[in-house]
């Protein structure tokens, strides 16, 4: 996805020809000097915060636990939409796209996958659902049909992409009704098909009959990743590009440890190891140690 060239990005300003550089801005006035600056409160424990609510197509619980600032937890029984919220859930995902792309992004991706709220209204093990948005292959793909517009029509089609992993299995999101799993998918890409979307990104076999048959019907680019078996190689990733089954290969595990992944795997250097123990562990290890091989 391309910006448009007149944009502005965070960190333009800093960058030598940004916007800084042609309009400079006049320096503040000094400050006289007041009361000694307040201290910032410090916050309460995490136990001690007001909660949130957690919002859900049903009053379901995921299995398992999540991680937490408190460690691993059981998931809480969240709150299920009622009808009439849903439009203000869906227009947050407009003004969420609107955000990012005024913040200087090029795109946003819609994330239907991995079991997050968006996708628990496609499965039907997290959808329970009687009302519009529920009950049906059509009903269930209908929230995801809908963000997917409201993005479309607040940034433009060819700024959203969408993630899906059907039957991944992934956070309590258990599609294991294949014909069903596949209807909700047919109903999602026959619904996102008008809205030129800039790209479908798949999480599991490309080659299997969840994902092969959306991919034919999307008609624009595919980005794929087989999923978390095994890190995604660049054999791998060419294969799939080769035979047609991907137009781009994403990449996860090996982007945490390598930040400059792509120059990497340009000039054929070493790739270095993630440390799987440091995934989601609530703090910078794992993720800022790594350093980029010097030019
Ligand atoms: C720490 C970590 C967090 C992840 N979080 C998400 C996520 O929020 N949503 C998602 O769709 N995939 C998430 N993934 C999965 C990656 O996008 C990717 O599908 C997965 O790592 C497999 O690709 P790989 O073999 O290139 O790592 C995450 C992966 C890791 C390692």
């Amino acid at each position: 996805m391309r910006r448009r060239a007149a944009q502005r990005r965070p960190g333009d300003a800093a960058r030598p020809g940004g916007p800084a550089d042609q309009h400079r801005l006049p320096r503040p006035p000094r400050r006289r000097p007041g009361p000694p600056p307040r201290h910032p409160r410090p916050r309460p424990p995490a136990d001690r915060r007001p909660l949130l609510v957690t919002l859900a197509p049903s009053a379901l619980a995921a299995p398992g636990t999540i991680f937490t600032e408190r460690g691993l937890q059981p998931h809480p029984v969240p709150r299920a939409l009622e009808t009439a919220e849903v439009p203000s859930v869906i227009e947050e995902f407009a003004r969420a796209a609107r955000a990012a792309v005024e913040a200087g992004l090029d795109g946003v991706e819609l994330h239907a996958a991995g079991g997050y709220l968006p996708h628990q209204f496609l499965d039907p093990s997290s959808n329970r659902r009687t009302d519009a948005y529920g009950g049906s292959a059509a009903a269930r793909a209908r929230f995801v049909v809908e963000a997917a517009e409201a993005m479309a029509a607040a940034i433009g089609g060819e700024r959203v992409g969408i993630r899906v992993s059907p039957a991944a299995n992934l956070h309590g999101a258990v599609e294991d009704d294949p014909a069903e799993t596949a209807a909700t998918y047919r109903a999602l890409l026959d619904g996102i098909a008008p809205l030129g979307l800039a790209c479908l990104h798949t999480i599991g076999d490309p080659a299997g009959p969840l994902l092969a048959g959306p991919r034919a019907r999307f008609g624009g680019p595919v980005i794929v990743n087989d999923g978390w078996h095994a890190m995604t190689d660049e054999p791998t990733a060419r294969r799939r590009v080769a035979s047609g089954q991907a137009d781009l290969v994403s990449a996860g595990r090996a982007f945490i440890a390598n930040p400059d992944l792509v120059r990497r795997r340009r000039e054929h250097a070493p790739i270095a190891e993630p440390d799987p123990a440091t995934f989601y562990g609530g703090g910078a290890r794992g993720y800022n140690g790594h350093s980029a091989r010097p030019e």
